[in-house]
């Protein structure tokens, strides 16, 4: 089966050009999710490495999508969106309840100990909820053939390294990874038969229109965003890092791949190989100029009291984002956002093709 139509049939409610709300972890709950899946677009609950109150969530994102006042197509059983997981923190055994009990239409699983690991994941959801599809974010051609390898995923989730927050601390953007891992998902394919062509996702510094009808031409199936969302008012982050994700212009220069803010919020535990991208400020200036670590820890404990003002070029709480951080320029409904984001690559696909008639 084409691999559009398939995506249609597993998610009903969508719309296409298809936009993805990405997981993003403590941040996107309940009511952005429902917006998006209001919107056409596929979201992720994030239960990131600590699943104990993700029933709560859940619930109510089911409450609210009952109280919606027309119904979502979704398949008989099935909550109209995923729950993203970060493999290697959580225990298999407590994520497993949530998604028997509710039944997500995916599953979004990121950075595991090991591709068996993400295999076990795979199979074991796959038993628990045989209509629950499996998600793989990966981010290079290695993991993505790791991935489909281990685990025979229904979506590769292909990460570039403009991506906000966790990823491969080495990596290509989504203009080189894409294509090649698409190329390389052919060749593997070419020779074994049975196995379903997943689909492919883009992210990693798609924030608007032209970006995200470029993954379309790489290749890619739709697009999935995380740091355009943090600033629409449905997710739960506190006004200052908002107003750090709507203050920061020209990515490249504004944002830095580091494990620096990890370290001082003891968010450890990620492999070696991962870093976190997100703004610069002024710890990351500290432990660049040599600040012992356990000072650097102890500013970064008292600015917490700060609040709000603990954000900004002179702060230190961090603000994960991507280099698409400077387009992203106001605060928008989740909604609105997926439906200009489609809208927008629609008209752009269009006049590049009436563009390039003329010229031919
Ligand atoms: C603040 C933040 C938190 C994130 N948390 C998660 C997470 O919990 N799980 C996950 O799989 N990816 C997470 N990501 C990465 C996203 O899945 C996605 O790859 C990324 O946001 C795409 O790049 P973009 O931010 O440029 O849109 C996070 C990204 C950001 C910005």
């Amino acid at each position: 089966m084409a691999v559009l139509q398939k995506l249609k049939e597993d998610y009903p409610w969508i719309e296409t050009p298809l936009v993805v709300a990405a997981p993003m972890r403590l941040i996107t709950l309940a009511e952005s999710v429902v917006e998006v899946t209001k919107a056409g677009g596929i979201a992720f609950l994030a239960a990131g490495t600590d699943p104990s109150d993700l029933p709560t969530h859940l619930q109510t994102a089911r409450d609210l999508l009952t109280k919606h006042s027309s119904p979502i197509p979704s398949r008989p059983n099935h909550l109209p969106f995923g729950i993203g997981f970060i493999n290697w923190g959580c225990e298999l055994e407590s994520c497993l309840p949530p998604i028997t009990q509710f039944r997500p239409s995916a599953v979004w699983f990121f950075a595991p100990k090991s591709p068996s690991q993400l295999a076990q994941w795979s199979h074991e959801t796959r038993a628990a909820s045989p209509g629950t599809r499996i998600w793989a974010q990966v981010g290079s051609v290695q993991e993505a053939m790791d991935a489909l390898e281990a685990a025979k995923p229904d979506v590769l989730v292909v990460q570039g390294t403009d991506a906000g927050g966790h990823g491969l601390a080495r990596g290509a953007g989504i203009a080189v990874l894409v294509p090649e891992v698409c190329d390389a998902i052919d060749s593997y394919l070419a020779s074994r038969s049975g196995i379903a062509r997943p689909a492919i996702i883009a992210a990693g510094g798609i924030t608007e229109a032209r970006s995200a009808a470029a993954a379309l031409v790489l290749g890619a199936h739709g697009v999935a965003m995380g740091t355009r969302f943090l600033a629409s008012p449905e997710v739960n982050i506190s006004r200052g890092y908002r107003d750090e994700v709507l203050r920061a212009r020209d990515g490249g220069q504004s944002t830095v791949r580091t494990k620096v803010y990890d370290r001082l919020r003891g968010t450890t535990g990620w492999a070696e190989n991962y870093n976190g991208r997100g703004v610069w400020n002024r710890s990351f200036v500290d432990a660049e100029s040599g600040m012992k670590e356990s000072e650097n820890k102890r500013l970064y404990e008292e600015e917490m009291l700060k609040g709000d003002g603990g954000w900004g070029l002179e702060g230190r709480m961090t603000t994960y984002a991507g280099t698409g951080v400077g387009m992203v320029k106001e605060v928008q409904g989740a909604g609105d956002i997926v439906r200009e984001v489609r809208d927008g690559m629609r008209r752009v696909l269009q006049n590049v093709g009436r563009t390039e008639k003329g010229r031919l």
